[in-house]
């Protein structure tokens, strides 16, 4: 048996074998939302091979439950390429979502803006990215499969139902690029720069390569980013890991009321 589908049956002796909706990934200070699911919490260290999530700000927990109704899965805490060098990180839990019969992925991070009319505290809708950190996450993989086309990674339904849900909201919810670099040292003005001219409209170190995983394994994809700071050299603030964490729950707030809204319609 593959190791996902061993999760899998874990999974459904705790939680239950209905489907998930919807898969969730949540953000650097974003980790309190898996508190909203009605349901089960199952620690990552329960499950072999996932991810120890060593990141502050994240909590190492799998939520399987009811969220406005209907049945999600939330990963309350992701791994990073910069954790471990593997761009491949989270495709364990990608695995296990796809073998718990979901086909629906939405991504939330805090993200650097490029853009003065998004600043810290708003939200972004990814549109599109540009895989700045150089890397794949299926570099490796032997299956005829990893040539997944990339056209539509972030799903224009999808996508329409969370504009729907903001606007319903009064939530702002401007659509950008999104430029993973790997971390986690943040960039210099010069790359923020750089990745402006390149066509992004934020920055971060996340998700990415879960949109990669995620459309290889046949999931619909789509992610928010929550804007923590304006990208190095835009603004005098200070960037850290402290203020991201800080900053998040600000859009975090604004965040929950739309994936409920969504969730709910
Ligand atoms: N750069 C990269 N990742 C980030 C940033 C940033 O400015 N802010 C939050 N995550």
């Amino acid at each position: 048996m593959s190791k996902s589908a061993e999760l899998a049956r874990l999974v459904r002796d705790r939680a239950g074998s209905e489907p998930p909706a919807y898969g969730l990934v949540l953000g650097s200070g974003l980790g309190h939302l898996g508190g909203m699911v009605e349901g089960v919490a199952i620690p990552y260290a329960d499950l072999d091979g996932f991810p120890h999530a060593g990141v502050s700000g994240h909590v190492p927990q799998l939520y399987l439950g009811q969220l406005e109704g209907r049945r999600v899965a939330v990963f309350g805490g992701r791994s990073h390429y910069y954790e471990t060098g593997r761009p491949d990180a989270m495709r364990l839990p990608l695995e296990l979502l796809a073998e718990l019969g979901c086909d629906r992925l939405i991504l939330t991070n805090a993200a650097g803006s490029l853009r003065e009319d998004i600043p810290p505290g708003e939200l972004m809708l990814l549109s599109d990215h540009i895989a700045f950190a150089g890397t794949n996450p299926l570099i490796g993989e032997r299956d005829e499969r990893r040539f997944v086309p990339l056209t539509d990674a972030h799903d224009p339904g999808i996508r329409a139902d969370l504009r729907a849900a903001a606007a319903a909201e009064g939530v702002a919810l401007p659509e950008g690029v999104y430029a993973w670099f790997s971390g986690p040292s943040f960039e210099t003005p010069a790359e923020i720069r750089a990745a402006r001219v390149l066509g992004a409209d934020a920055v971060g170190m996340s998700t990415v390569p879960e949109i990669i995983l995620g459309r290889f394994l046949g999931l619909r994809c789509a992610a928010v980013s929550v804007i923590t700071n304006m990208g190095a050299g835009l603004s005098t603030e200070r960037i850290s890991h402290d203020h991201t964490k800080q900053m998040a729950p600000i859009g975090a707030e604004k965040l929950e009321r739309v994936l409920r809204r969504f969730l709910r319609d």
